[in-house]
């Protein structure tokens, strides 16, 4: 006996305590699941030894007391909790209680869902909101009136005039999961508060001291019932009440129904758990009213809920379990994604093992580590995800969790963005998992521009180990593709019998081959575009291809050259860097060269690349601490190179007029090998451009300089891009269209409107031939 006792004063601060973390602090630590077990093991014990139950038993009190933090409501009726029901024989046992009690055999009821929110209550005096309160205890609650008023769907007057002079409607505040979702997306990746589930996202939104923070958090609320009611009247069912709330502009669920007897619930319970996860909203049962207020009357209370009334629960949505290991998944975009490997466990009815980490920020807000006790949500459409760490739980010597420095597919540097949350593998062309993704975008219109070569096919070939990388599209014959169009086809179920699909699967097939080989003529700026390199936009290629103008020098230049790019910032910069720092992706471009790829508009670097390197410039590049351009410039004016820098004793950097701070955080930076060798490396890459850059007297006044040029038609020997770089080389802008500014117009065959505008303006227009032997001229 002296053991049950304990275990229910056990029982019982153990619920007091959930009790006060879920309704006053918004801050469960434990799921409702475990939660539920708790209460049910209490009442159990309570029933077989009723000497033990007690007055102030948490199983006879609702909610938790008022915080303090609001003004206190005390409610004119008392606001109830619901008993539960687990399964269909409980269902079974309340259906008959109430059949014997009332001796009918016929029960209606109104059937609705249980929505996972925050009980609210609002009092409309002459069809005026007026005030609005949370449970609280259930006798007392608190003045939450201001923050409702910011929740768009209550309204401020009720339509219609039938309504009683005063009526409190009581219903859930809740939160749509897809709001839940936006708001999480953005807070993770911005750094806002991260809500563990909508439930808790609308009891803590709602709770706000301040209403403006209640009015950026996007709540919601139904109505599932009533209050005070004086001056006027009601209908005598409770289905006719939901009805008539609707008619006065309340929002009431569509789901709510009114069913008869035991079979009518659970067809009702298992319609509704069908369509659960495909729900707006998060919903933890349905709840089963009596629908006539007669016999709701007659069958009255215990201490907290109605005997008229039962919810009818889901498997819970939220479960505990323990983490295996954490580790990282790398998408088609390259983006990193750290995942929970767990314990199976059954969360609303589905087993699961893997949960999402979301992202390295996630995870460390968190702290989950290997061997936590974690919850682990799935609700709706979602991606399971872990949402909490059980502290109290966690093994001694656990260790936090860091985001592995290689990609596990590739093994290319994972690269983190400066100021965002994701994580990128750094081997965009080499890395399986982003191969799809990688080709597509190589063969898209603006990169190298290979019609016929939808994402599907991209799919099957890789699928079938016809594309390794972007490389191997100049390796694929003619019957790689039938054969690849064929399986993807019998995949899909589609058998190409007739003789005319044979015809047409090969013309397509035949068209691929030839955009493919016509691909292999491009330009400098299409083809840094097409690798796919992570910030490389097209502009940001074309800038690349105008200042350096030569693949095989870009290639192998150290990011902080290329800082020295107009609009080209560090975090591009090293993106550049960590792209072409990684051996699979110089390998792929390699390949590329190799199987025919020719750049057509090779060039000598800008001059005006001349007044940036040197020494100074250098240091202000490498974003190294306290250096500043100031203290750059006294640097490169103190040391002739690199090298004299990287071994002047300590105090020779003070002597250049460095202050003792700067010096030393400048020792230390250099004494990392790491930081030396890019110095190194950087100032060699700097002597190579200088190297290449040509006379800038001749440069400056290209043959073309002041005119601007429209190319139209099609070459035979070159593609109009390549020509049009060609042209820009000698100082010409190249122009869509045909103005009365246009210099010249190159027709090529097939010329059609931009030539007849050029003689009817009277422009001057060159063919083929003559550009041909004006850029020969030229070279
Ligand atoms: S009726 C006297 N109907 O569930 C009856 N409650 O566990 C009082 N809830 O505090 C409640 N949907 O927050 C009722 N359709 C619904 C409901 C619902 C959600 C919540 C409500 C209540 C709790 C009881």
């Amino acid at each position: 006996m002296i053991d049950i006792a304990t275990r229910i004063a056990d029982l019982r601060r153990q619920i007091e305590d959930a009790n006060q973390r879920y309704h006053a602090l918004d801050a469960p630590e434990i799921t409702d699941a475990q939660y539920d077990a708790l209460v049910r093991e209490l009442e159990a014990l309570e029933r077989a030894h009723p000497q033990l139950a007690e007055a102030d038993s948490p199983t006879r009190r609702v909610g938790s007391a008022p915080s303090g933090r609001f003004p206190q409501v005390a409610h004119a009726l008392p606001m109830l909790s619901l008993g539960n029901a687990f399964s269909d024989e409980e269902v079974g046992d309340f259906v008959r209680r109430i059949s014997e009690r009332l001796a009918r055999d016929v029960l209606a009821f109104s059937a609705e869902p249980k929505l996972d929110g925050l009980a609210i209550s609002l009092r409309y005096e002459g069809g005026v909101f007026v005030q609005g309160a949370t449970r609280g205890d259930g006798a007392t609650g608190e003045d939450v009136t201001a923050n409702l008023r910011t929740i768009a769907v209550i309204p401020e007057t009720l339509q219609g005039s039938d309504w009683p002079q005063v009526l409190e409607v009581r219903g859930e505040v809740y939160m749509a999961r897809a709001d839940f979702e936006r708001w999480n997306a953005h807070a993770r990746l911005h750094g806002g508060k991260v809500l563990a589930n909508p439930r808790n996202g609308a009891a803590g939104s709602l709770r706000q001291i301040d209403p403006q923070l209640t009015a950026q958090r996007p709540l919601s609320f139904y109505a599932y019932g009533i209050g005070l009611v004086e001056g006027g009247a009601l209908p005598d069912t409770h289905s006719a009440t939901l009805a008539k709330l609707r008619e006065w502009g309340l929002p009431v669920s569509d789901l709510a129904t009114v069913v008869v007897g035991v079979d009518g619930l659970l067809a009702y319970y298992r319609r509704i758990g069908d369509a659960r996860d495909g729900l707006a909203f998060d919903i933890d049962g349905v709840v089963y009213k009596l629908d006539d207020y007669a016999g709701q009357r007659e069958m009255g209370f215990v201490a907290r809920a109605p005997r008229w009334a039962i919810a009818h629960k889901f498997p819970a949505q939220e479960q505990a379990t323990v983490v295996d290991s954490i580790e990282v998944n790398v998408g088609r975009t390259g983006a990193v994604t750290p995942w929970a490997l767990m314990q199976p466990v059954l969360v609303g009815g589905v087993t699961v093992s893997r949960a999402t980490l979301h992202n390295a920020d996630h995870v460390a807000r968190l702290d989950v580590r290997n061997g936590d006790t974690v919850i682990v949500r799935r609700a709706g459409d979602v991606i399971p995800e872990v949402v909490q760490v059980m502290l109290e739980q966690r093994p001694a010597g656990a260790v936090p969790w860091s985001m592995p420095r290689h990609c596990p597919v590739c093994g290319a540097e994972l690269v983190r963005e400066e100021g965002a949350a994701v994580w990128r593998c750094s081997g965009e062309l080499s890395c399986p998992a982003q191969r799809v993704q990688s080709v597509f975008h190589f063969a898209s219109r603006r990169a190298m521009d290979i019609d016929g070569l939808g994402e599907r096919y991209i799919e099957s070939l890789v699928e079938f180990g016809e594309l390794e990388d972007v490389s191997d599209l100049y390796r694929l014959t003619l019957e790689d593709l039938l054969a690849m169009k064929r399986r993807a086809d019998e995949c899909e179920g589609i058998t190409p019998e007739t003789v005319k699909a044979g015809k047409v699967a090969t013309k397509w097939a035949d068209n691929l081959i030839e955009a493919i080989d016509h691909s292999r003529d491009t330009t400098l700026s299409r083809f840094l575009y097409a690798l796919g390199i992570q910030h490389v936009g097209e502009s940001t290629a074309r800038a690349l291809a105008l200042w350096f103008g030569d693949l095989a020098l870009i290639r192998h230049l150290p990011w902080p050259l290329f800082k020295r790019v107009p609009d080209i910032g560090g975090e591009v910069a090293r993106a550049l860097g960590h792209f072409l720092d990684q051996p699979g992706n110089q390998q792929v471009i390699d390949r590329l060269l190799a199987r025919g790829v020719r750049i057509g508009d090779t060039r000598a670097p800008n001059p005006e690349l001349a007044d940036v390197l040197d020494l100074a410039t250098l240091l202000a590049d490498l974003d190294i601490p306290k250096i500043t351009p100031l203290r750059a410039a006294q640097l490169g004016s103190a040391f002739a190179d690199a090298q004299m820098l990287l071994h002047a004793p300590a105090h020779t950097l003070v002597t250049a007029g460095l202050p003792a701070d700067t010096s030393s955080a400048l020792v230390a930076w250099l004494e990392e090998d790491a930081n030396a060798a890019l110095l190194l490396r950087s100032a060699q890459a700097q002597q190579q451009v200088r190297a290449l850059l040509p006379e800038r007297a001749d440069a400056v006044a290209g043959p073309l300089s002041g005119k601007t040029v429209v190319l139209t038609g099609s070459l035979s020997s070159m593609s109009r891009d390549v020509a049009g770089a060609r042209l820009e080389a000698l100082g010409a802008k190249v122009a869509g269209s045909v103005s009365k500014k246009t210099s010249l117009v190159v027709a090529g065959e097939e010329a059609g409107s931009k030539l007849a505008k050029a003689e009817e303006l009277g422009v001057e227009v060159w063919d083929e031939a003559k550009l041909l032997a004006f850029l020969a001229q030229h070279a």
